[in-house]
């Protein structure tokens, strides 16, 4: 009888047996050296233990290198700030926006809407306060009304003169001002196609029907927009001091619907959009 083939089957098994058990006792070793490495890091970013809903410990490293660099900020602005994708160059990592139609959808430099991305319910306003051809979603043209009406009866004018843009026309617009002023320019004031909020079909630009749109921070319209716009479900998007944020120029013509309960709180707690979103929509709706 034959005895050697056994044998070395047997010894075979062993071997193999014998390196699946080192196999496994090391990448559990390897494993909870990561977990201690991530509960340092944790420690180290937030030693009082605050709870931040929305710290998302995948960004950890991005969270501590970025608080090496801005040290005066809060750490709920730092896990805020890095969850935007300030700690990255504008346009350099982006998005898909989810939250289609919803009034609190969102584009910014980082996230953005596709080229056939058109909002359902999109609706033609009324040549009696806009210009002509403005279409907005239903029930931001509704609360528009509203308030519009609103501001007439206190004697103020708001004419709407730019409201949903087909990503084809933003695109258009984008070439234009990156012709005239360069890209560098044009990216302060302009969105690139696919990233601006004209394309969710929820935001204005608005004028008193006498200025230049550039100059509606003078105008008694602007002062009314800031007391009652929130009342409407509105927002100024891209505020005055809060560039480093929303990466544009003030723009104080420039308005988006979010619902009442949004821009109630965006009001009340002097924030952006971009920030709201981070830290109350993103991974919580469905
Ligand atoms: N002016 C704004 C940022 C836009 O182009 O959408
Ligand atoms: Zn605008």
């Amino acid at each position: 009888m034959n005895l050697q083939k056994p044998i070395i089957i047997y010894i075979s098994i062993i071997i193999l047996l014998i390196t699946g058990i080192i196999i496994s006792i090391t990448s559990i070793k390897n494993e909870s050296i990561c977990i201690t490495q991530n509960q340092k890091k944790i420690k180290k970013l937030n030693p009082s233990k605050k709870e931040i809903s929305y710290m998302n410990e995948l960004n950890i490293d991005r969270y501590l290198k970025y608080q090496e660099k801005n040290k005066n900020l809060s750490l709920e602005d730092i896990v805020t700030q890095v969850n935007i994708g300030l700690d990255k160059k504008p346009y350099s990592k982006t998005n898909k926006s989810p939250y289609l139609n919803k009034p609190y959808i969102l584009t910014n430099k980082y996230t953005y809407l596709e080229k056939d991305y058109t909002p359902d319910e999109l609706e033609y306003l009324d040549t009696s306060y806009s210009r002509n051809g403005m279409m907005l979603v239903n029930d931001a043209k509704k609360s528009l009304e509203k308030m519009i009406q609103a501001a007439n009866l206190d004697g103020i004018k708001i004419r709407v003169i730019s409201s949903y843009r087909s990503y084809e026309y933003q695109e258009e617009l984008y070439n234009k001002y990156k012709e005239q002023d360069g890209t560098k320019l044009a990216d302060t004031y302009s969105a690139r196609p696919g990233f601006s909020e004209h394309q969710t079909g929820l935001c204005i630009d608005i004028d008193d029907t006498i200025l230049d749109y550039n100059n509606f921070h003078k105008s008694k319209s602007y002062i009314w927009m800031q007391n009652n716009a929130h009342l409407f479900g509105f927002i100024e998007r891209y505020p005055k001091g809060k560039e480093d944020i929303t990466l544009y120029t003030y723009e104080s013509w420039h308005y988006r619907y979010v619902g009442k309960k949004i821009a109630n709180y965006i009001k009340k707690h002097n924030i952006t959009f971009d920030e709201y979103y981070v830290r109350f929509i993103e991974n919580k709706e469905e």
